[in-house]
């Protein structure tokens, strides 16, 4: 099952939900590439310098590992990643290492590799487009750019951070027009995808909606 859509439309909840009613891990992509980011800001290379990040992304470690809750954690050089991926500063950073054709070519493989072993929901901007274009589940979540500032602003100061809604917003919007913007595996929505607006529904009522339509479109009998 292949999620995309852009930032802060509830994406990691809808599969996180979507992989436990049917009984696969979930495989949030978005993390890996966060972690590639994680360990170029550690190195403290700057960003703009293309060899060097390739180089320091070359030598980095890069793993999946399940977890005891169905999940799937990335390693990094041997350590879970945990929230350091989770900040605003690697938010940014992310957006601008994954335009690297090269980085995308190595966590691709990565991603192909361990659904393929597991089976699993994978979400991010380019699954549906690029990693498993032929799958046919493909569910594009889209949501008001206004909701989605507001849902990661909530987010943020839930988890005790310093937040504005205003820097938010212009932090999502940046992000989208890098996302939808860059030359490889941009974010696209073509009519191969089911698209499912999310501003006004619940997450278990998206997950409900995907669950009838995978039922409709692979016609198997999937668990409840
Ligand atoms: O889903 P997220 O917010 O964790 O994604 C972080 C960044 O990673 C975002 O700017 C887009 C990028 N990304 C990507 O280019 N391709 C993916 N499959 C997933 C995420």
């Amino acid at each position: 099952m292949a999620i995309d859509g852009p930032s802060g439309v509830g994406k990691s909840t809808v599969a996180r939900l979507l992989a436990r009613r049917l009984g696969v891990p979930v495989l949030d992509t978005g993390a890996t590439y966060r972690a590639v980011a994680l360990e170029v800001l550690e190195a403290g290379i700057d960003l703009d310098d293309r060899e060097a990040v390739l180089a320091a992304v070359g030598r980095a470690d890069i793993e999946l590992q399940p977890t005891a809750d169905g999940g799937l954690e990335v390693m990094l050089d041997g350590r879970p990643v945990g929230d350091r991926i989770r900040t605003p500063e690697v938010s940014a950073a992310t957006s601008r290492v994954s335009v690297h054709p090269e980085i995308r070519a190595r966590l691709v493989a990565l991603q192909r590799r361990v659904a393929a072993r597991f089976g699993a929901v994978v979400e991010g901007r380019d699954i549906g487009s690029v990693v498993f274009p032929e799958t046919l589940h493909k569910f594009f979540l889209d949501a008001r750019p206004a909701v989605r500032a507001d849902r990661r602003h909530l987010e943020l100061v839930a988890s005790g951070k310093d937040s504005s809604y205003q820097q938010v917003l212009r932090d999502i919007e940046e992000r989208d027009a890098r996302d939808r913007g860059r030359p490889d595996s941009p974010l696209i929505c073509d009519e191969t995808y089911h698209v499912i607006d999310s501003s006004d529904l619940t997450p278990e009522r998206i997950v409900d909606r995907m669950v009838a339509t995978i039922r409709r479109t692979s016609g198997a009998r999937t668990p409840p």
